[in-house]
């Protein structure tokens, strides 16, 4: 074979490989291609370089150098076409991956996983009682499986009263082991009790955990939430020293701008009662509930209510936190969606 005819056959090969590659629309296309004209069997290429053979021993170095080029440019137009498409791989690979060309380049340092936190629940608790620990209370726990004892009676809450409404408590369709019924505790007072009867005066207690209420979820209401629980018990403590402690709480976890005020109310097992608001931006937000602990209740527990006073308050940890991180519905904290909160 002539020279000429071999290098026209070559440029001829070229032209059409390079339209064919250009002209590819998506992967698969591309890959037909390729097995058309580099196909290491019977691609066009291979078919071409074969015939160097008969190309005239003197010609041949030409023709070599010739048939290198070509390759090279066929090639290159294989590879411009891949990364127009966005294609990673050449004809191994089942159905032509998408996605950006990356060459895997294994010097580079691995990509980071993102640290998880604790929920931020799970920090105010910790908050709270860092800020309760270093005024003095230590942290008690107690069961969400509660009797009518610790979650009613002892707190002077009788039979009648509407705080025990069946429809207003997740009671359990199984009985205690003296049988009574049990429910999960609508509130951390049970806690109150429980350390009483379990230990003589002097107490400084906080206990903070999860409380059920058979509430529709909307933003300022969900079926569980946490509060945390304070009791004191000494001789001649007063309402005084009530507001000392909730005002340094206060001004502890939300800032020395913060306020406090008291407004009168009831709950069986403080008398007087009162409901705790804080200020904040010009607005008086209630917390809680909190009071001296009933003279009842006292007695209840085995305390003589003429030598130990002491005061109560239950606080809503999620009100706490959601000022604190400026939250506006309390179901996000319950999604479950990182989105929300790998912000805390
Ligand atoms: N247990 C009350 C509630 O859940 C709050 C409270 C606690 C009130 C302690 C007074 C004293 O609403």
């Amino acid at each position: 074979m002539a020279l000429a005819d071999f290098i026209e056959q070559l440029d001829k090969l070229a032209a059409s490989a390079t339209a064919a590659f250009d002209a590819a629309g998506e992967t698969a296309a591309l890959e037909e291609a390729r097995v058309e004209f580099l196909g290491a069997k019977k691609g066009q290429f291979k078919a071409v370089q074969k015939k160097m053979g008969s190309v005239e021993p003197g010609e041949r170095p030409q023709a070599g150098k010739r048939l290198n080029e070509v390759k090279m440019q066929i090639e290159q137009a294989f590879v411009a076409a891949q990364e127009r498409l966005g294609s990673q791989g050449t004809g191994g690979q089942k159905g032509g991956q998408k996605g950006p060309a990356k060459q895997f380049d294994a010097t580079l340092p691995g990509s980071c996983l993102r640290w998880g936190h604790l929920h931020p629940i799970t920090q105010t608790i910790e908050e709270l009682k860092g800020i309760m620990g270093r005024l003095g209370f230590s942290v008690a726990d107690g069961p969400e499986i509660e009797d009518e004892r610790h979650n009613f009676e002892a707190l002077n809450i009788p039979l009648e009263h509407p705080a025990r409404d069946p429809l207003d408590n997740f009671y359990l369709p199984v009985v205690g082991a003296g049988g009574g019924a049990l429910l999960l505790r609508s509130q951390t007072s049970t806690v109150q009790i429980r350390v009483m009867e379990n230990t003589p005066p002097p107490i400084r207690i906080i206990s903070l955990g999860r409380v059920y209420r058979p509430d529709t979820p909307d933003p300022t209401h969900y079926p569980m939430f946490h509060q945390m629980e304070g009791l004191l018990i000494d001789n001649r403590v007063t309402m005084a020293d009530l507001k000392s402690v909730l005002r340094m709480f206060a001004t502890s976890y939300l800032g020395s701008d913060v306020h406090i005020r008291f407004r009168p109310s009831f709950f069986p097992f403080t008398e007087p009662s009162v409901e705790a608001d804080f200020s904040w931006n010009d607005q008086w937000i209630e917390f809680g509930g909190a009071g001296m602990v009933d003279p009842n209740v006292l007695q209840e527990v085995g305390y003589d209510p003429e030598q130990v006073t002491g005061f109560a308050f239950g606080l809503g940890i999620e009100r706490l936190c959601m000022r604190r991180h400026n939250i506006t519905d309390i179901r996000y904290l319950y999604k479950n969606d990182v989105r929300f909160l790998h912000q805390f």
